[in-house]
């Protein structure tokens, strides 16, 4: 079985959506650990309830990103992971960080790429008046959001929306796409040519990849 390796921040809630996929047989992989940055995420005693082991590297132990990011280089190789996934993990990496783990570290974000890089998406999105929002599931690269996208879902944006009810259904949404590209990555289905990902997964598994808007 593959070795999944986790990265987060906060709350979890992809994390735990990738624990159920795992629990539910969707998602045929051994989660090795769950690494966090902040000692306070809530995602940490969600693993921990599991029986998955956790980790905390501080970023704020480090006052250069290049130690932090060798301190979680050391952490994350400690488990020789497979495919490590990076759930609402909110740190920006050193390119050498993101070369030594590249074709197999993906990110999930909260917007349809190559819109809304960055932070603070579903505000902007709303700012910018745009009628479809959703999002991205990417292979982390060293420019920050633009790495090669493996899958997206949409979501409508609805006149009465504000940041948080938009968050709330991208999320939903997160949580359907995440699983999957993570398995397909597991199973070694994703080849990259360049920016654009071929998948090679039979047509009913590639359903999902044309996620409808969702009201
Ligand atoms: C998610 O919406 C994820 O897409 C976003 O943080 C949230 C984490 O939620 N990630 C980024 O913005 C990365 N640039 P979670 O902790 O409940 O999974």
């Amino acid at each position: 079985m593959k070795k999944l390796l986790i990265l987060i921040s906060g709350q979890g809630s992809n994390l735990e959506a990738l624990m159920a996929a795992r629990q539910a047989g969707d998602l045929p992989v051994d989660i090795v650990a769950v690494i966090s940055n902040r000692p306070q995420a809530a995602g940490l005693e969600k693993a921990a309830a599991a029986g998955i082991e956790t980790r905390v590297v501080k970023h704020t132990d480090y006052p250069e990103r290049e130690q932090f990011d060798a301190a979680l280089a050391a952490a994350i190789d400690a488990y020789a992971p497979d495919v490590i996934a990076l759930a609402g993990f909110m740190r920006i990496l050193t390119d050498g960080f993101v070369r030594r783990y590249e074709g197999r570290m993906i990110n999930i974000h909260p917007s349809l790429l190559p819109s809304f890089p960055g932070l603070n998406t579903h505000q902007r999105a709303l700012d910018e008046g745009v009628r479809i929002h959703g999002c991205t599931v990417h292979f982390v690269t060293p420019q920050l959001d633009h790495g090669p996208i493996i899958v997206q879902a949409a979501v409508q944006v609805r006149d009465d929306d504000d940041a948080q009810t938009l968050a709330v259904r991208v999320l939903q949404a997160e949580h359907r796409i995440y699983p999957l590209a993570v398995r397909w990555l597991a199973e070694g289905r994703l080849h990259r040519e360049g920016q654009r990902v071929k998948i090679n997964v039979p047509i009913r598994e590639a359903a999902p990849l044309i996620v409808p808007v969702s009201g």
